[in-house]
């Protein structure tokens, strides 16, 4: 696979062509994932719910995900590599850039903040510093127990207009891209459309520039199954690796997510 940049992720935006997101933990999936056309892996605090088993992403620390960036860094063959910044390791400036390092030293070539507004300046010094940022609104799992559950997100008009004002702050603050979590398909087009920054969508349904799935949710062996979830592995003829190009084709064509993975 040719090496995939942020540059390679704005052209594809530019050309209106939708690009494939995936999360990874290991390194022979990144392997797979290169080879079936996957542009973007991401690192995801997600491995806190599907690989150590606990309820929410909460738990996972730092250590967890250098561990599984290194993994996934030595089977990667091209997909740009996003990690995550967990659950209170940018809770201040200085925490957000020596973490946001560790993660760039780890083989990151990107690191994802949830958050918004109060994310706008940790963004602009890591931007400053050439470290990129992925921000990631809507519902933001982090913040599962002040949201209150994992809950759709910008459906009240006075949250979505916030939404829409605090992405364009994240943008001029230097954000590299965006992922929108679990929002209204319109809004999640506006916001897309707002934007010249590439937006990565789960549960945000076709408007987007990219689609993410967690893996294990393509693979239908999640224990949690959102309305926005496909299992691709039921209808592979080729097993987890058809299941993966089945997934970047369906996305590619703009067959998935359809109407019936989205939030009106
Ligand atoms: O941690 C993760 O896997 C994520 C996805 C839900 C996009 O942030």
């Amino acid at each position: 696979m040719k090496k995939v940049t942020i540059n390679t992720l704005h052209k594809l935006k530019e050309a209106g062509e939708k690009f494939a997101c995936l999360t990874c933990y290991d390194a022979l999936y990144a392997e797979l994932f290169a080879e079936a056309g996957i542009e973007v892996i991401l690192v995801g605090d997600s491995l806190g719910m599907v690989i150590q088993g606990h309820d929410t992403t909460l738990p996972v620390t730092m250590e967890d995900v250098i561990y599984h960036m290194q993994c996934v860094k030595r089977g990667s063959k091209g997909s740009l590599l996003i990690a995550d910044l967990p659950f209170m390791s940018y809770a201040s400036e200085t925490q957000t850039l020596e973490n946001a390092a560790r993660l760039m030293r780890a083989g990151a070539q990107m690191v994802k903040l949830e958050g918004g507004a109060w994310i706008a300046e940790s963004t602009r010094l890591l931007a400053e510093r050439g470290i990129p940022v992925c921000s990631h609104m809507g519902l933001t799992p982090q913040s599962v127990n002040r949201i209150g559950g994992f809950l759709v997100q910008g459906r009240d008009p006075d949250q979505a207009d916030t939404m829409i004002e605090e992405a364009k702050l994240l943008e001029d603050s230097g954000a590299s891209c965006l992922l929108l979590e679990t929002v209204p398909e319109s809004l999640a087009k506006t916001i897309s459309e707002a934007l010249s920054i590439p937006v990565i969508g789960i549960g945000a349904g076709q408007a987007v520039d990219g689609q993410i799935m967690v893996l294990h949710d393509l693979l239908g062996i999640s224990p949690i199954t959102p309305k926005f979830v496909k299992n691709f592995l039921i209808e592979s003829k080729n097993g987890i690796p058809g299941a993966i190009t089945a997934y970047v084709d369906a996305v590619k064509a703009g067959t998935f997510p359809g109407p019936e993975h989205s939030y009106n």
